[in-house]
């Protein structure tokens, strides 16, 4: 199954989305839209201005956050739709961040065997990662994505003007995604970037495409995750089980932030296993240091919590913590197996080199 719907860069007047809905509105028995409270404040009335279409659709609107993106969110979303008559073929619009697209993406996938959605991300990370490539699903029990489907939208549009209401730390954290994007797979890219002083919303739309024509590439070639896809979670080992730790504690902490750790501390075990130069490792920390400030942080005695919580990883294999590394700018290596005694090394390290 190509699981990669069809992205639309679109212009300002939304041309594509207007031509999408105004083909397709006679298949559709109703529209839904889910969406945050604040994409509700944001990206609502900028969307219905410019696409007439959507102004008397059903709003499913939740609460922000990704504490939100949870079974019993899902529960209450298929309620909701039963009672307000969605059947097969309405069509749910999932406009927001990663949380939304991917616990909409899963209640459409799962409500009736499955309703046609369409993404419309609204946050860089939405952009350039969470709504492309059919991953669906929430968090169970403080374990990040556990449940979930692989679900093909009907199509995704991008929104590029959504980009200038993004908080700083939001434009940041789909950032670490775009990094991380370049690093794996576009050396091109990545020497596009590299000189960059900061990271800023005008970066961000400049090369909008290129961030997301990286992660189509990828997921065209291996929609399920047998082998190069497993390319895309470079920094997540590390990064997620920080992400669940600090999330589980109460902590308010960004995917990318996490990501960025997760970064820093895989490249330490590149490194101390010869799959990356020494010039290489510390290029790469100063400039990931100097675009990223206010990375999270811990107490050391935390550490093997955190490490614990790598035995969830989606990757692993018979027990053993598989890592996506890379070895240098644009090349990427997958299913590594590291000597554990350099997870506590590397987030020790870590601590000491955090501004
Ligand atoms: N499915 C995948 O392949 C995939 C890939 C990467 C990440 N993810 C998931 O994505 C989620 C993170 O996504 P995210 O960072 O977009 O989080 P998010 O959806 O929580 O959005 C971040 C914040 O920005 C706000 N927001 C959204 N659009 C805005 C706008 N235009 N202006 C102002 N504020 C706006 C939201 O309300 C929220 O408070 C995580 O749950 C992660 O697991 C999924
Ligand atoms: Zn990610």
């Amino acid at each position: 199954m190509n699981i990669f719907a069809e992205v639309h860069l679109t212009d300002s007047k939304l041309t594509q989305l207007n031509s999408f809905l105004e083909e397709r509105k006679e298949s559709f028995s109703k529209i839904f839209v889910l969406l945050d409270d604040n994409v509700f404040d944001y990206c609502w009335q900028s969307l219905v201005t410019s696409c007439p279409l959507l102004q008397n659709v059903e709003l499913l609107q939740i609460d922000a956050g990704e504490e939100h993106k949870t079974l019993d969110l899902a529960q209450q979303l298929w309620l909701t739709l039963t009672e307000r008559g969605a059947d097969r073929n309405s069509l749910l619009i999932n406009l927001g961040g990663g949380v939304i697209t991917d616990l909409g993406g899963f209640v459409a996938a799962t409500f009736k065997r499955g309703m046609p959605f369409i993404n419309i991300p609204s946050t860089l990370l939405g952009m350039v990662d969470a709504a492309l490539g059919g991953k669906t699903g929430v968090d169970l029990e403080g374990l990040k994505n556990q449940v979930g489907v692989f679900a093909k939208p009907e199509a995704i549009f991008l929104v590029p003007h959504f980009l200038d209401t993004l908080p700083e730390t939001e434009l940041l954290s789909g950032f670490a995604e775009c990094v991380k994007h370049a690093l794996i797979d576009d050396l091109p890219l990545w020497e596009k970037i590299k000189n960059e002083e900061e990271l800023t919303v005008e970066l961000a739309k400049k090369y909008l495409w290129e961030f997301t024509l990286v992660k189509k590439r990828i997921v065209e070639i291996d929609p399920t995750e047998k082998l190069e896809r497993k390319k895309l979670n470079y920094g997540h080992t590390f990064g997620h089980a920080l992400e669940t730790h600090l999330l589980n504690s109460g902590n308010k902490v960004t995917h990318g932030a996490c990501i960025v750790f997760g970064m820093l501390t895989e490249n330490y075990l590149a490194f101390k296993s010869d799959l990356m130069l020494e010039a290489d490792f510390k290029m790469l920390e100063e400039k990931l240091l100097k675009w990223f400030p206010n990375l999270p942080t811990y107490n050391k005695e935390v550490m093997p919590a955190v490490i614990d919580l790598m035995k969830h990883d989606k990757k692993n294999f018979k027990n053993q913590i598989r890592f996506s590394l890379i070895t240098e700018a644009g090349n990427s290596v997958v299913n590594k197996v590291v000597e554990p005694a350099l997870f506590e090394e590397a987030m020790e390290y870590y601590l000491k080199i955090r501004k």
